[in-house]
């Protein structure tokens, strides 16, 4: 096969950043996605609904003329969350789904939840109205080793959250693990799971052999080598719980090249090249509709796009190292391998 036309993907999960960072990276999304769920991890955090309307606003503003690219909010979930700002905001079709970050996991997220029985009548509501709530599922204690956080969240805290909660809709993000792919496999319709690009492309190894590389580090950190292979499969075989969500998540090159630099992989610029390279090296082009532009919006009952963009196989595709922005220079994600599929339309 040489060429594929596909419904217009979407992106599930992504970072769009505020001031000269979005001026920056927006065009990026922009150019082949037709909506993205949008994260709310800004300092300080979107947590009410006029926070995420004036910052869809701020987005919408950052787009190039003519673009008709739809961000989907979210709210920042925290212990205060007040759940009639919830309901207000989600019936006036402000905000799409709610973001949980246990406190401490990843990047912005000290206002995230430790008390779990304190956003009950959040969660409560979501479930009776069907407002699905995006995990970010590790945990953060300090004796559970990094590589471990996700599959012990699954068990200590997602499985009685859900439990304590019928009804509630759930999207484990940016999944890194064989357990993550079982446990939103046998979830029903009320899980889904998102699988970021990089995750699809890098092991541990990748992080640390050969000298430390900033650019691939991000949270959950990329797993052994069984983990990326199960993600692999989950991806690449249509089933309707795996959807795309790149996590594209911008920072300036200075705070990654850094001794202590921060997490993130940006891979907006470059995602649907990488994605036809890896579906086609195993066998599964006639799946990457169903994981970049069917499976997404079923989820969170939207239409899938009326638009398509077609990839076009041939020599190899280039992108640019690094995407110059106001905020400094980002890295764009380097999949380690020729990309074949140049994306039109
Ligand atoms: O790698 C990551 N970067 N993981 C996250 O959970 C947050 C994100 C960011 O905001 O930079
Ligand atoms: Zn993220």
């Amino acid at each position: 096969m040489t060429q594929i036309t596909l419904r217009r993907p979407d992106d599930w999960h992504l970072h769009l950043r505020d001031g000269e960072m979005l001026a920056g990276i927006a065009p990026e999304s922009a150019r082949h996605f037709g909506r993205a769920i949008i994260m709310p991890n800004l300092v300080p955090p979107v947590v009410t609904g006029d926070q995420a309307a004036a910052y869809r606003d701020r987005i919408l503003g950052a787009l190039p003329e003519g673009s008709g690219f739809a961000p989907l909010m979210t709210l920042y979930l925290t212990e205060t969350t007040d759940p009639s700002d919830v309901a207000a905001a989600f019936d006036a079709g402000i905000i799409t789904a709610l973001k949980l970050y246990p406190a401490g996991a990843t990047t912005n997220s000290a206002s995230g939840v430790r008390d779990f029985d304190k956003v009950r009548p959040v969660l409560e509501l979501m479930a009776e109205k069907g407002i699905p709530l995006c995990v970010h599922g590790e945990v953060v204690d300090s004796d559970i080793d990094i590589f471990d956080r996700e599959a012990v969240f699954i068990d200590r805290v997602l499985d009685p959250i859900r439990r304590a909660t019928p009804g509630l809709r759930v999207v484990m993000e940016h999944i890194t693990t064989k357990q993550g792919v079982d446990y939103a496999r046998a979830g029903g319709d009320d899980l889904g799971a998102t699988i970021t690009t990089h995750h699809l492309v890098i092991n541990r190894n990748h992080i640390l052999v050969g000298g430390i590389k900033p650019h691939y580090y991000c949270l959950p950190v990329a797993k052994r080598e069984e983990h990326r292979l199960a993600l692999r499969e989950a991806a690449t075989s249509g089933d309707a719980s795996f959807f795309l969500g790149t996590d594209s998540a911008p920072h300036a090159d200075p705070a990654k090249e850094s001794a202590c630099g921060c997490a993130g992989c940006f891979t907006a610029t470059n995602t649907l090249s990488i994605l036809a390279e890896v579906f086609e090296q195993d066998g599964a082009l006639d799946k990457l509709e169903a994981f970049a532009s069917r499976n997404g919006p079923a989820f969170y009952r939207l239409p899938v796009s009326e638009e398509t963009v077609t990839l076009v196989k041939g020599d190899p595709v280039t992108y640019p190292a690094k995407i110059e922005t106001g905020a400094g220079p980002v890295t764009v994600f380097d999949p380690g391998m020729p990309l074949h599929w140049r994306v039109e339309g």
